[in-house]
């Protein structure tokens, strides 16, 4: 696989289950070393405490309250505790969660759980965001949710963010381009991008432009295998 990823991008990367998708995710967050090739990060190989990965898993620690599995977030980035509380709070209200910062995770439903993830990821400070299925587990309901908060958080925090996932709808309504891979071994076959205007909405997924991109990225992953 070889690409570019410009600053500030949303990239979405598709592709048949096996392919490599969680592979290439873990080998960009440095949790994998590739067999080859190298990963430039603004031209350098040195990437440590960029990048944040986010799980299909939410990953939370269920001995943690909700306030204290954000605040993980500035106390890795360096903060000081008191200041880190104070981010942490701001972000659950912009996550939606304030009134839930004393929970623990077990008490709170799926997308609740995958929107502390997100505050933690968004007080983590990683200008790279790594999102895998984020929102695979979640019904269609709290999924087009959350689609939402991303969005915002993106337009808001500018990261760069990589998300992989099987639906296409949430690969166009979040992106700016669509990467498909082929079937195992992984190859990048194809490259969507899209100029749906944005705020975008759930309504877009009806609008005849929308469709036509889904048209494209499923001619694409039939060819890739996906189907097969
Ligand atoms: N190019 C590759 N080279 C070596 N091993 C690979 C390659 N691609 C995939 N694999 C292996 O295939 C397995 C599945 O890969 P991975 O979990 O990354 O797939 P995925 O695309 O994320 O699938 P899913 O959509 O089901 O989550 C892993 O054990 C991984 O090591
Ligand atoms: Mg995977």
């Amino acid at each position: 696989m070889d690409f570019v990823i410009e600053g500030g991008e949303f990239v979405a990367l598709i592709g048949p289950s096996g392919c490599g998708k969680s592979t290439l995710l873990n080998i960009l967050a440095g949790l994998e070393e590739p067999d080859h090739g190298e990963v430039l990060v603004g031209g350098s190989g040195d990437r440590l405490g960029q990048l944040t990965l986010m799980p299909q898993s939410d990953a939370l620690l269920p001995w943690r309250t909700v306030l204290e599995n954000v605040a993980a977030g500035p106390a890795m980035a360096g903060s000081n505790s008191e200041a880190g509380q104070q981010q942490a709070m701001a972000v659950l209200e912009e996550f939606g969660l304030r009134g839930f910062e004393d929970h623990y995770p077990h008490a709170l439903s799926g997308g609740m759980r995958q929107r502390v993830a997100l505050a933690r990821a968004v007080l983590g400070g990683a200008r790279y965001w790594l999102l895998d299925e984020p929102f695979g587990a979640l019904d269609a309901f709290t999924r087009t949710h959350l689609q939402r908060f991303v969005s915002e958080a993106w337009r808001r925090h500018e990261p760069t963010v990589v998300l992989v996932t099987h639906d296409l709808d949430e690969a166009l309504l979040l992106a700016d381009r669509v990467l498909v891979s082929s079937n195992r071994p992984g190859r990048i076959i194809a490259q969507v991008s899209t100029d749906l205007p944005r705020p975008r909405t759930p309504e877009m997924t009806t609008y005849p432009e929308f469709a036509a991109y889904k048209r494209e990225l499923m001619e694409h992953l039939f060819a890739s295998g996906a189907f097969a």
